[in-house]
């Protein structure tokens, strides 16, 4: 009951942020949909009563038009009610969708990790597009037939009172098994939520035009659709065994219900026949008890209603609170670093039985740049992500000039690193929305930025330039990869902040991009500490500090020569590279 009446206030609270005209109007419509049907009822019946008169028709000709205007305004004040709910559903569909990922875009990065997070997201999203309106609209309802359940008790309370409390058990049945019902249908909705993002994950990659070329290629049609089949009849399995239990539940309780409803028939039947009712007050009896019965059914079916959204609202409600709780600083990005020390940095990913870093002990600095090299899995980007304030060391301390950041919000850490990430993210969005999605940047920091990304000659081909919309789903220009990645470099060098972070910048670039790459690394380390992370040597041998990472520990640090002269793993690494560039002496001869 309690959590019925909190989903009440905060869904009025709600649309009355959101809509609060529409909301007045869809009240002051229902109220005139009542007023005008009650005197349709009293124009008829005022009709009907003159003509037992015999009148003429003159006489009645008010009545009739009387009646035919309450008809007419209830159809009218119905029809334009319904299309303003639709409207003030849609309304607040917007609101709670800003919301959800607003307090998406609050929690932890580490939240990423966590399957719960997901599902959490999906039922909040489910609970604030559908069911902040149903609960209003539920509850008007309710209203509705709780009026007409007082206005057909008061008539009962004159002519046969006993029978009242009869009646009004008569929904009790329903009302247990609709709340068993529906606590069972928000358990299996919990339930079929991983279900339910597996099936969205494989509309995505059907709709995903990289996927598009694989699903071609490989043939995936068919074998993907059966999949989907699978897990939308694994589903409707679970949905009809539910719906199964509902409708034998519902069934054994509306038969209840008529036997409660008998029994009160069966006492206002017992008293005329016993000569304590007139048979006037019996017919009013009977079909009084008729109306409460249907008054009941309909209240019952109303709350059950706003039972059930208040259920599904209640994951809406509680996944904004817990982003709520978070507390975010995002004002304070730190201007300016000169050196950050990580000090027997541990950690381990959430459900992984290793640590991904171990005891990493190092320091970059401002004026240096530093790679870091090592195979796939060794930890490179898990460092990155430490780096720059995406996850939190489990063990040991991460230190700007010296202060332990552990005391500080993530987000200062976060806002305060220029990253490009290994899995950049495309956007496609204009050139300039793409470089600078926030729009706080001016445009000779854009142009700055995409002229120092390599990425400025491409741009300058573009009919519209910087404003050429990308992505061909919205009729805008599609890239080449290494344009994509040029492009969120780019962004990262617009970004501006106190630390630079590229994660294999060069991955996707031609000969000439990587070689900018370093040069750009060194020309930036003049003003902020550099990282980057390659598996080209080539670029990699430039760098002040080299760091050698291997199974989420450091195995070697230091400059080329000295690694080299280590004669360890980076010299190994570095000859097996060169090596295939160099001409075997038997090719040689023969050349
Ligand atoms: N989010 C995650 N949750 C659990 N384990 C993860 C996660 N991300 C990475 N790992 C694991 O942590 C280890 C280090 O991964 P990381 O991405 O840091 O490797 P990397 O050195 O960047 O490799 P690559 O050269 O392939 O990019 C790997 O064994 C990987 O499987
Ligand atoms: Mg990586």
């Amino acid at each position: 009951m309690r959590a019925t009446v909190t989903a009440l206030t905060s869904s009025l609270r709600l649309m009355w942020r959101a809509c609060r005209s529409l909301l007045l109007a869809v009240v002051t419509l229902d109220v005139l949909s009542s007023v005008a049907q009650a005197i349709t009822l009293v124009a008829a019946g005022w009709v009907l009563g003159r003509l037992a008169e015999s009148p003429s028709f003159g006489e009645v000709l008010p009545g009739v038009l009387g009646a035919s205007a309450g008809i007419a305004i209830n159809l009218a004040a119905t029809a334009i009610r319904n299309d303003l709910s639709e409207l003030a559903s849609d309304r607040t569909r917007a609101e709670t969708s800003a919301a959800v990922l607003r307090a998406a875009g609050r929690m932890p990065y580490r939240a990423f990790d966590d399957p719960t997070f997901y599902d959490g997201l999906r039922r909040a999203h489910e609970g604030g597009s559908q069911h902040v309106w149903r609960v209003v609209s539920s509850s008007f309802g309710l209203l509705r037939s709780t009026i007409e359940l007082a206005t057909t008790m008061a008539v009962l309370l004159v002519v046969v009172p006993l029978v009242i409390p009869v009646a009004l058990t008569a929904y009790l049945p329903l009302a247990v098994v609709s709340a068993r019902n529906n606590r069972m249908l928000h358990r299996l909705s919990w339930g079929l939520t991983a279900d339910d993002r597996r099936l969205a994950y494989l509309d995505q990659i059907f709709a995903d035009r990289a996927m598009a070329k694989e699903i071609r290629t490989l043939g995936l049609q068919t074998p993907l659709g059966r999949r989907h089949q699978e897990i939308w009849s694994r589903r409707m399995d679970a949905v009809y065994g539910l719906a199964r239990t509902r409708a034998t539940r519902s069934v054994a309780a509306q038969l209840l219900s008529a036997c409660v409803v008998g029994a009160a028939l069966g006492i206002v039947v017992a008293l005329t026949t016993s000569g304590t009712l007139s048979l006037a007050a019996a017919s009013v009896g009977v079909l009084g008890v008729r109306q409460l019965a249907n008054a009941t059914g309909r209240a019952g079916r109303e709350s059950a209603a706003l039972h059930r959204s208040a259920l599904f609202l209640d994951d809406y409600e509680k996944f904004i609170a817990n982003a709520a709780a978070i507390e975010v600083d995002a004002a304070h990005a730190i201007p300016e670093v000169s050196s950050i020390t990580f000090d027997s940095v541990s950690f381990r990913y959430p459900g992984s039985d290793r640590d991904a870093l171990r005891n990493i002990s190092l320091t970059i600095e401002r004026g240096q740049v530093t790679a870091v090299v090592g195979g796939n899995g060794a930890g490179k980007s898990t460092l990155i992500g430490l780096l720059c304030g995406l996850y939190r060391p489990a063990q040991g301390a991460i230190l700007w000039d010296g202060h332990d950041t552990a005391a500080w919000p993530e987000t200062s850490i976060q806002r305060s690193s220029s990253v490009l990430f290994q899995d950049f993210g495309r956007l496609e969005f204009t050139i300039a929305d793409s470089i600078a999605p926030a729009g706080t940047v001016d445009r000779a920091t854009l142009e700055r930025a995409a002229s120092r990304a390599g990425v400025d000659d491409h741009i300058n081909t573009l009919e519209d330039g910087f404003d050429h919309q990308l992505g061909r789903q919205f009729d805008g220009a599609e890239l080449s990869g290494g344009q994509w990645q040029r492009l969120a470099l780019a962004r990262s060098l617009a970004a501006e902040a106190a630390l630079l972070v590229l994660d294999e910048p060069g991955a996707a670039m031609d000969v000439e991009g990587e070689r900018r790459l370093v040069e750009l690394a060194r020309q930036e380390a003049r003003r902020r500490p550099v990282v980057f992370v390659s598996h080209r040597f080539g670029s990699v041998r430039e760098a002040d500090t080299i760091v050698v990472l291997e199974e989420g520990t450091i195995i070697e640090v230091g400059d080329h020569d000295t690694l080299m002269s280590l004669d360890g793993r980076y010299a190994k690494l570095f000859q097996l590279q060169a090596s295939a560039f160099q001409d075997k002496p038997d090719q040689a001869s023969r050349a």
